[in-house]
């Protein structure tokens, strides 16, 4: 299947599978804002839990940027990759099929000026699912492991993948680099779940932009919702 992907200034048809994020709404809301944070061009970015890869397309086609893509759900990752040959952005941009954790362990290369994701962000997760998907090699999908994976992804001790970031930039990201995360509430009370992550890893908050999206455009509408508060923060030390 294919879904739209619509950016201000160009539309894109991106390759997707019904057992990955195939709504584009929070890329969406990044690359309509994105402008305001005065990025520059041929930055060099991490997109982690790239899925088939908004973010980074967006990034690599309007801005030039060098991006490294990660992400664990093998089906997202062929999706990325035929979305990386369909735009021809072969050059600009390199995919990891892994875990995050398992890159963040393994990473030596250069030092990003920024790294991007919507995360998983559920501040009420189980440990009984935690236990039940987190060993999972994610080789066959159903709609538990799919939907574990895409909202509610945690390691066994506890850790998501907003965790990891922080705690990879810590060491990987420019000293005047920054994390830009987008995420809505539907999981989360508030943003300050996030904010007191970032906190504990000596991140502060630089700049926040939050308005309504349509649930519709993240998939959400059958949770009963017109619409879902939305958050793009930058993150800095
Ligand atoms: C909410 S989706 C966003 C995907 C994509 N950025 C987009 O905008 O469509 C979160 C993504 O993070 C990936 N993910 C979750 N935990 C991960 C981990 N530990 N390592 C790598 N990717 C992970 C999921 O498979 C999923 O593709």
């Amino acid at each position: 299947m294919y879904s739209e992907y619509n950016t201000p200034k160009k539309k894109y048809n991106l390759k997707t599978n019904k057992y990955i994020c195939n709504k584009f709404g929070l890329a969406e809301f990044f690359a309509t804002h994105y402008d305001e944070f005065g990025y520059g061009k041929q930055l060099c970015i991490l997109d982690a839990g790239c899925g088939a890869l908004p973010l980074g397309i967006y990034l690599a086609d309007q801005y030039d940027c060098k991006i490294l893509g990660v992400e664990l759900n093998p089906i997202a990752f062929k999706c990325a990759i035929e979305n990386i040959d369909q735009l021809n952005l072969i050059h600009t941009v390199e995919i990891k099929n892994c875990n995050f954790v398992d890159f963040c362990n393994q990473y030596q290369g250069e030092l990003f000026d920024c790294i991007v994701a919507n995360p998983p962000i559920n501040e009420n997760v189980s440990n009984e699912e935690i236990e039940k998907y987190t060993n999972n090699t994610y080789e066959t999908f159903d709609d538990g492991s799919y939907s574990f994976l895409t909202n509610s992804w945690h390691s066994l001790d506890g850790k998501d993948l907003a965790d990891y970031i922080f705690e990879f930039g810590l060491k990987y990201l420019k000293s005047s680099g920054h994390i830009l995360l987008v995420f809505c509430t539907i999981d989360c009370s508030s943003p300050d779940f996030v904010y007191k992550k970032a906190e504990n890893y000596g991140y502060s908050v630089s700049r926040i932009i939050e308005d309504y999206i349509p649930a519709k455009n993240i998939g959400a509408e059958s949770l009963g919702l017109d619409k879902v508060y939305t958050f793009m923060v930058e993150f800095g030390r």
